[in-house]
């Protein structure tokens, strides 16, 4: 069982992503447990502030460490945390590879960031890896937060089902997927490829590796050399 504890200000936000399809079944079947927690809930000042001015003056507030702190206290007097992850554009770039990892793990704790960022403290203290979904900066970590656990959740054991296995997903072996096609076999005057009608398990299965193969030299050269 994976447990996944989600820090933010805008719990809201987070919750329409894991209500439905591969998400949803994946904490029916208790593989997964998603567990949103409203940061705003750990302040200890009557305004229930969660951000502040910087040091040092400039635009935009930042996170405050305390009630950060205070949430991270509460949660470790339940959970030993594998990683504490921060969602940030700094941070390494995700990959299969990095979904694959934490997919192993058991617990995880997941900070979304927001306004310019957190204080630099709770970066240094309490995280032990900072992740960014790709070179463009969004508003929160809320949304890179749901990608993250997506791409984790449903490498789970379990959780996909041998016909939507991951294993033939883009990326599981450096190589990009093969296309694929579906009813009606004519459409248009374009016709479905030959090879995926005539039965034979065998060429189909290389006619789909050359595929991949092919699409993977045009389009991601790279991915063949890592
Ligand atoms: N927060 C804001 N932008 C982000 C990104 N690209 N990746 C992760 N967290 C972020």
């Amino acid at each position: 069982m994976l447990h996944i504890d989600i820090l933010t200000v805008l719990p809201d936000l987070l919750k329409g992503p894991f209500d439905h399809s591969i998400l949803k079944r994946a904490q029916q079947k208790q593989l997964v447990e998603l567990e949103i927690h409203n940061i705003r809930d750990f302040t200890t000042d009557k305004h229930k502030s969660t951000d502040d001015y910087q040091f040092g003056g400039g635009a935009g507030m930042v996170m405050m460490i305390e009630p950060i702190d205070n949430c991270l206290k509460h949660l470790k007097s339940k959970r030993i945390y594998e990683e504490v992850i921060y969602m940030t554009p700094d941070g390494e770039r995700l990959n299969q590879q990095i979904a694959n990892q934490l997919s192993m793990k058991s617990n995880i704790a997941i900070l979304c960031g927001h306004y310019k960022g957190v204080d630099e403290r709770v970066r240094q203290y309490f995280i032990t890896r900072e992740i960014s979904i790709g070179d463009y900066v969004l508003s929160g970590g809320e949304l890179p937060a749901a990608v993250l656990i997506d791409s984790i959740v449903r490498l789970v054991p379990g959780v996909l089902s041998d016909e939507t296995s991951a294993l033939f997903d883009s990326f599981q072996d450096n190589m990009l997927a093969p296309p694929v096609y579906t009813r009606p076999e004519i459409y248009n005057e374009w016709k479905v490829p030959d090879i995926l009608l005539s039965g034979h398990f065998k060429n189909i299965e290389e006619w789909r590796h050359n595929e991949a193969m092919e699409r993977t030299k045009k389009r991601r050269p790279g991915l063949l050399n890592d």
